[in-house]
């Protein structure tokens, strides 16, 4: 557990010295779902973060239970929990009350034999209801979506966001962290790389063929032959696909997406708290490229959210097959997200 602490912490110091800790200012942070699957660990993994002076944890019910449970770790941030079972309206309103970053991995996961793109009949409608509450309580704060199908939900947010006057896209991120964890596992397992010090970015969205890792650009360099590039390439679209088929029926990724969801919140922290050189794959709206309203690569994150989004890099020509092969369905499903918040 300390090499996991250690990992999650990688550039963010979980455990500063007293010298970090004065000169770093603390943040409110709320986690939408925080009873379920990914919430309660990801609360777990925030509440370690020195960053975090206030955790609100919300769900719909369950919350009181995990925020008590959570609150008696001896690490700086207060917790408390919130539901609408027991707090009703005011539940949502007092947990994101001037936020500075709202983490919500709110609403149903896959079973096995359903595509992301199932979960959009309950999920849209839960992330524009929470996305709604955050533009009336928190409209500064930075969102990270994690709800699935993050390719429409992060559009949702948006134009939910626009339609309450508060919207600024750089703000704004769906989470396609565990993506890149997966692609650096994968990556560093085939060709027998210390896992640590493996980068691998990953652009598009997040489902199946918009997910596209680049491990032309992967480092450090290993050869890789045709075929290996293809598998490990499958293999990360297929991850979370890989767990859900292992869970048999009890769900999707819910540790490993703890731990991404953690690592990019804390990534969002870091920014807001001045630190320079944070760079993290993320699906934000997004022109690099042309048809695409919304599309993740590696972007620059600074005190006020997106600083600079980066482009794809140079392709190769398996790569740019598959940015191709995936245009049309993130243009569908960016469509759809639109679509449901405009109420077309
Ligand atoms: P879960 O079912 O274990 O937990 C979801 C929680 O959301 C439940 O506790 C539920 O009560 C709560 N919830 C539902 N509606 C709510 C509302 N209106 N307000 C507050 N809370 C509400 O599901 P799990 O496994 O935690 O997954 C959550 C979401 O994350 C799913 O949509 C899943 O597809 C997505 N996911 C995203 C990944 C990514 O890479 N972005 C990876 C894995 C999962």
């Amino acid at each position: 557990s300390r090499q996991l602490l250690k990992s999650i912490s990688s550039s963010a110091r979980l455990f500063s010295n007293h010298r970090t800790q004065n000169q770093t200012r603390g943040y409110k942070v709320a986690v939408l779902g925080a009873a379920g699957g990914i919430g309660q660990p990801c609360g777990l993994l925030m509440k370690m973060n020195p960053l975090v002076t206030e955790l609100r944890l919300y769900d719909i019910a369950g919350t009181p239970g995990v925020a008590a449970d959570v609150s008696h770790i001896n690490t700086k941030a207060q917790v408390k929990g919130y539901s609408q079972a027991d707090d009703g309206e005011d539940g949502l309103k007092n947990a994101l009350k001037d936020c500075d970053l709202v983490i919500i991995p709110a609403g149903v996961p896959r079973k096995p034999g359903m595509t992301r793109d199932d979960l959009f009949k309950i999920n849209a409608g839960i992330v524009k209801g929470l996305v709604e509450a955050c533009a009336e309580n928190c409209p500064k704060a930075m969102l990270n979506i994690i709800s699935n199908p993050v390719n429409s939900t992060v559009p949702i947010a948006a134009e939910t966001l626009k339609q309450k006057g508060v919207y600024d896209k750089k703000k704004l991120f769906g989470v396609t962290t565990l993506d890149v964890v997966r692609a650096k596992t994968f990556y560093a397992e085939k060709k027998g790389l210390e896992t640590a010090k493996v980068d691998v970015p990953v652009i598009g969205g997040h489902a199946g063929v918009t997910i596209l890792p680049l491990f032309s650009q992967a480092t450090p360099k290993a050869a890789l032959t045709d075929d290996e590039i293809d598998a490990l390439t499958k293999r990360t679209q297929d991850g979370g696909t890989e767990v859900v088929a292992a869970k048999a029926g009890k769900g999707s990724a819910t540790l490993s997406m703890a731990y991404a969801g953690a690592l990019f919140g804390d990534a969002c922290l870091r920014a807001k708290n001045g630190e320079a050189g944070v760079v993290e794959c993320t699906y934000v709206e997004s022109d690099v490229v042309p048809g695409v309203e919304f599309f993740a690569t590696k972007v620059s994150l600074g005190r006020e959210g997106v600083e600079k989004i980066h482009g794809t890099g140079a392709l190769t020509a398996y790569e740019q097959a598959g940015l191709d092969g995936m245009m049309s369905e993130l243009k569908d499903s960016i469509q759809k997200g639109l679509d449901f918040a405009k109420g077309a």
